[in-house]
C-alpha cells in the first residue's frame, strides 16, 4: 500500500504494511563477496557467487535507490558480502548522497582495506560506519574468520575514526567456544578507544546451518556477563534501532575512557525480536527485495528493471511486496524453516 499525502499530491508518505509499518531503511547488499569466512557465516571454500550478469551493476542500484527514496525510504545502509569488496564503492556513495531528498548513508564492513577509503566515503557522503570485529586476538581472528586479518581491520577502524565517523559503532557476534570470554575486554577496549559496541545475538543465516537455539549467547548471558564488570543504565530503544541501549558508568580502566560513560548496544534479534518496530527492506546484490531477513520469499525486481519497467510500475510492484511483510521471523516456532541465502547473501 503507498499512502499518498494530500497536502502534496502525488508524493508518497510511505510504505506501510498490513501492520501499520512503515518501511523507511534499505539495506542494499553490493555484493555477495568478502574478504573473510566467519565460521558463523560461510563455509571455509566461499559459496556459489553470483555472476556480472546477475548482480545489479550501479546504474540499477542507482535507479532501484532513487525509487525507493521516492516511495519514502530515508536512510540506505550498504552492506555485502563486503561492501569494500565493490570496486566502485565511493562513486557509489556519491550518487546516493545525492538523491533527492538526499538519504542517511551507512556502510556495514569488515573493515579490511578502510584504510585506503575511509576518507574518500565520507567525503563521498557517507554518514556513518559499523565495523563487525569479534575478537581482539590474533589467532582467534583467525581462527574465527579464517583469515590472519586482524592489524588490516583494526586499522580500519582507526582509519574510519580519523575520518571523522562518529560515533564508530563495532558489531560482534559472540561464539560460546570461542570469543564468549572476550566480551568485557572488546567493550573495555572500544570505551577507551570511543567506539559503541553492540553485541549481536547469532541468527541460523549461517551457511552450514549449524546455529541451534542452545549454543547461540543469548542478550540475558552477554549482560550477565557484562554487569559483573561494568555498571550498566538501560536506556531503552532509540527509535525503531533494534539495538536496546545500555550507559556504561563504571568499570574497568574507566580513567582511560574516551568520555566519563560510554555507550553498549545488545541486539536481541532472537530472544526479543523487535519485528513489531521493524522499519528494514533488503536489497539483494541480485535485485531481489527481501522484507524480512528471515523471509523465504524475494520480490523480483532486477527482471522488470531490466524489461524497462516505468518508476511507478516498480513502485507498484515493490508496495504490493511491503504490504505482505511478514509479521515476525518465527524463529523457535515449529513452522519456522531457515532461508535459503545466508546472512552474506543477503546482508546484514
Ligand atoms: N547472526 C548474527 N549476525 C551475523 N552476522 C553475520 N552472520 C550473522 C548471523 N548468522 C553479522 C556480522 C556483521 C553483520 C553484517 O552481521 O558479524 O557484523
Ligand atoms: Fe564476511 Fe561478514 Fe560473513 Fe564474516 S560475517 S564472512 S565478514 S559477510
Amino acid at each position: 500500500m503507498i499512502a499518498t499525502d494530500s497536502s502534496t499530491p502525488g508524493r508518497s508518505t510511505g510504505l506501510v504494511d498490513r501492520f501499520g509499518r512503515v518501511a523507511t531503511d534499505l539495506r542494499i547488499s553490493l555484493t555477495d563477496r568478502c574478504s573473510l569466512r566467519c565460521t558463523y557465516c560461510m563455509p571455509a571454500e566461499g559459496l556459489v557467487w553470483l555472476t556480472k550478469t546477475e548482480r545489479l551493476n550501479d546504474d540499477e542500484i542507482a535507479r532501484l535507490a532513487e525509487v525507493f527514496v521516492g516511495l519514502g525510504v530515508t536512510s540506505i545502509r550498504l552492506t555485502g558480502g563486503e561492501p569494500l569488496v565493490h570496486p566502485t564503492l565511493v562513486p557509489m556513495v556519491a550518487r546516493l548522497a545525492a538523491l533527492d531528498p538526499r538519504p542517511e548513508l551507512s556502510l556495514t564492513t569488515n573493515g579490511i582495506s578502510l584504510t585506503r577509503s575511509a576518507a574518500q566515503l565520507v567525503e563521498a557522503g557517507l554518514d556513518r560506519i559499523n565495523v563487525s570485529l569479534d575478537t581482539l586476538d590474533r589467532d582467534r581472528f583467525a581462527e574465527l574468520t579464517r583469515r590472519d586479518r586482524l592489524d588490516d581491520v583494526l586499522a580500519g577502524v582507526a582509519a574510519a575514526a580519523a575520518a571523522g565517523i562518529t560515533p564508530l559503532k563495532i558489531n560482534t557476534v559472540l561464539v560460546r567456544d570461542s570469543n564468549l570470554a572476550e566480551a568485557p575486554a572488546l567493550l573495555e577496549w572500544a570505551l577507551r578507544s570511543g567506539y559503541q559496541l553492540r553485541f549481536i545475538e547469532h541468527m541460523p543465516l549461517d551457511a552450514d546451518h549449524l546455529w541451534s537455539r542452545d549454543a547461540m549467547v543469548t542478550a540475558d548471558e552477554i549482560l550477565e556477563l557484562l554487569g559483573a564488570h561494568f555498571e550498566l543504565v538501560p536506556q531503552g530503544h532509540h527509535g525503531h534501532a533494534p539495538a536496546e541501549e545500555f550507559d556504561v558508568v563504571d568499570g574497568p580502566g574507566r580513567e582511560h575512557w574516551a568520555a566519563a560513560s560510554g555507550h553498549l548496544g545488545v541486539i536481541a534479534s532472537v530472544t526479543r525480536p523487535f519485528c513489531r518496530d521493524c522499519d528494514r527492506l533488503r536489497l539483494t546484490a541480485d535485485g531481489q527485495l527481501r522484507t524480512c531477513l528471515f523471509a523465504r520469499e524475494e520480490t523480483d525486481l532486477r527482471g522488470p528493471l531490466r524489461d524497462g519497467a516505468s518508476d511507478a510500475e516498480l513502485g507498484a510492484i515493490i508496495a504490493t511486496a511491503v504490504a505482505g511483510k511478514q509479521a515476525g521471523h518465527g524463529i523457535g516456532t515449529a513452522t519456522f524453516v531457515q532461508p535459503d541465502r545466508t546472512m552474506s547473501a543477503i546482508g546484514g
